[in-house]
């Protein structure tokens, strides 16, 4: 499973991949402007700097709607480094952009899918990846894993090529949950990684053993 950042914030980008186990970063446009990212210069300098931190697949999501648009911004952000991925939101136009990239050897991440239905047509359209929003569902008290696991068994059905990329994790549970269904990647906060770290016992069995190592000494 790889473990992705859900931030734009590089103190905590850099402090993932410090600990050896991240694999890629996603973006959107509200997380750009909760970081004071805004305007096209600052967002692509922005995604250049991101690049240099990490080695795995970046997100940039595009803005425009519309099938020209989504093109041209597409190609504009797969052109600034190897390791950018182009997220398209799960529209339309959307669908078209991503299979037009898809047989152009641009790597997509479709975005905001909140069903089965429209995975299945990001798999068709040739995404690289797939975005279920699992806690965005929550929210509204419908199940998000439910929808992880039925994509899983359409693309397993198949065997389409497809990743699915679980986003809007919120915590550690949602990282496990994930994990168990057999999603290929999960984006969430830092939090959620690090949270994965810790269990009490882990704390008292080490200032045990330290403690009698003293003694000892
Ligand atoms: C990532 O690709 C998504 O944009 C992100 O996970 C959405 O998360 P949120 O629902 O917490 O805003």
């Amino acid at each position: 499973m790889k473990f992705f950042i859900d931030t734009a914030n590089l103190d905590q980008i850099k402090e993932a991949q410090d600990l050896g186990v991240l694999d890629g970063v996603t973006t959107n446009p509200s997380l750009m402007a909760k970081e004071g990212i805004t305007g096209k210069e600052n967002i692509i300098n922005h995604y250049k700097k991101i690049c240099e931190i990490v080695t795995g697949d970046i997100s940039a999501e595009v803005i425009s709607t519309d099938y020209d648009g989504i093109l041209k911004e597409g190609q504009e952000l797969a052109k600034l480094h190897d390791q950018i991925i182009v997220k398209v939101p799960m529209i339309k136009d959307g669908v078209k952009a991503i299979k037009y990239f898809s047989d152009n050897g641009i790597k997509t991440n479709c975005t905001l899918v909140f069903s089965a239905g429209q995975a299945l047509l990001a798999a068709k359209a040739g995404a690289t990846y797939v975005s279920p929003f699992i806690g965005r569902l929550d929210d509204i008290s419908t199940d998000g894993l439910n929808l992880i696991a039925e994509i899983r068994l359409i693309y397993d059905n198949y065997g389409f090529d497809t990743q699915i990329l679980a986003a809007s994790v919120r915590h550690t549970m949602h990282v496990i949950d994930c994990a168990k269904i057999g999603a290929d990647v999960m984006t969430g906060p830092l939090s959620s990684i690090e949270g994965l770290l810790r269990h009490p016992l882990t704390d008292i069995g080490l200032e045990k053993f330290l403690a009698d190592y003293k003694k000892g000494n």
